[in-house]
């Protein structure tokens, strides 16, 4: 008789967004009086339309698939040129960093690819995590065997690395110690789900660490466009050797509106060898080119519509209507009486909860009495126990009804 993939057995629990989405949909059920009165500031979804500069691609993009003049077979599996390229000019170039081109792959989306990212590594690198973390970086490498045993008191990996991430540190991780013989840094920023942000010279120093110990850091920079202050660096090749040891994934999602339209990509500088001099970009151009047979041609065409003068314009506004909700809900909390961080250059607010309720419970206390859905914080790990996080990619109407309603509390 066959048998399942016993590190999938490990895995405890549903992935943490569909046991929320299914809460929601079980209260609904409970009440269907009040199914229509929720707001969700759950899961990370934007509303805004895309903006017309890309509808306008994805039109074009259509009419040509329509034509065989025109039409478009398998995509390139590594990405398009005209989209590459233009990120390598728009994303990289224009910050003062060098990437070539070709060490952009582009993709599905960001999630796909901080998932896939730890199957060019060997079964026995040791990954560090921020605690709390973006779940898909912890149950990716679950799934590929390399976390050891669960321990359902701690909610900890055996065999991984966890960096805390509290109010005492200003949510910002440290470096492991030397004999933790990391050998994969996941680092996140802005940060999700904390809101965080990091300096140039704090990433810097990541750089040097990681260097200096023979680690890779994989940058998911997926909220980058959220920052506005100038000081923070938008992507980890602004820092100093980070070519040989950094790894940084981007997403459109959050910048462009594509959640449901899929369009991702991940930077692997040629610079970047192990130990045997073995390249980590032509790995993973050779497992992108298995797997992987290229994201749309109307998707990529919609992608490039991203950085024109119109489409830049266009999506910036859309940014800055999304950390105006992050102000209404900060200040509104705030004014409240809660504790509210993050939320400035990043679209996630991680509010502390009133004393003596788990982050579940306070989950549970929002959606029975105001019919508000936001997401706990130990459902990130450990240390977001005590926390809420909230989106602001809700709509404006949303962000308004939400404070009220807490407020009301
Ligand atoms: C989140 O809510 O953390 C994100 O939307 C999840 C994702 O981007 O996959």
């Amino acid at each position: 008789m066959f048998r399942a993939n016993e590190s999938y057995l490990k895995l405890p629990g549903d992935y943490l967004f569909s046991e929320i989405a299914a809460r929601i949909q079980a209260y609904g059920q409970r009440n269907p009086d009040k199914a229509e009165r929720i707001v969700r500031l759950g899961i990370g979804d934007v509303t805004l339309p895309l903006a017309p500069s890309i509808v306008a691609a994805l039109h074009g993009a259509v009419d040509e698939m329509a034509a065989a003049e025109s039409f478009h077979g398998y995509a390139p599996d590594l990405g398009y040129d005209f989209l590459r390229e233009a990120i390598a000019e728009a994303d990289f170039a224009a910050r003062g960093a060098r990437i070539d081109s070709d060490e952009v792959f582009v993709s599905d989306g960001a999630k796909s690819d901080c998932a896939n990212i730890q199957e060019i590594f060997s079964a026995d690198a040791r990954i560090a995590v921020c605690d709390p973390v973006y779940p898909v970086y912890v149950d990716s490498n679950v799934m590929a065997g390399r976390t050891g045993a669960y321990c359902t008191v701690t909610g900890l990996w055996s065999d991984v690395v966890y960096m805390p991430c509290t109010a005492d540190n200003g949510f910002a991780p440290e470096l492991p110690d030397a004999d933790a013989r990391v050998s994969l840094i996941y680092l996140c920023f802005p940060n999700n789900p904390t809101g965080a942000t990091v300096t140039k010279r704090q990433l810097q120093a990541w750089v040097d660490y990681a260097n200096e110990h023979g680690a890779v850091i994989v940058y998911d920079a997926a909220y980058e466009a959220y920052i506005s202050d100038p000081e923070l660096p938008h992507s980890i090749y602004e820092c100093d050797g980070a070519r040989t040891c950094a790894i940084e994934i981007r997403s459109f999602s959050k910048n462009a509106g594509f959640t449901g339209t899929r369009l991702g990509y991940t930077v692997v500088p040629r610079d970047l060898r192990d130990a045997d001099g073995v390249s980590m970009r032509d790995l993973w151009a050779r497992r992108h080119g298995t797997k992987f047979n290229g994201a749309p041609y109307i998707v990529q065409r919609a992608g490039q519509a991203v950085y024109s003068d119109q489409g830049r314009r266009e999506t910036c506004e859309q940014v800055a209507y999304y950390m105006g909700n992050a102000r209404i809900i900060r200040e509104g909390l705030a004014q409240a009486g809660y504790e509210v961080f993050g939320g400035v250059n990043a679209p996630y607010l991680w509010l502390a909860v009133p004393d003596g309720m788990t982050s579940w419970q306070f989950f549970d206390t929002l959606l029975e009495s105001v019919q508000v859905v936001g997401t706990p914080g130990a459902g990130f790990g450990p240390s977001g126990e005590g926390y809420l996080r909230l989106t602001a990619f809700g709509s404006r109407d949303s962000a308004l009804e939400a404070v009220k309603r807490i407020q009301s509390m």
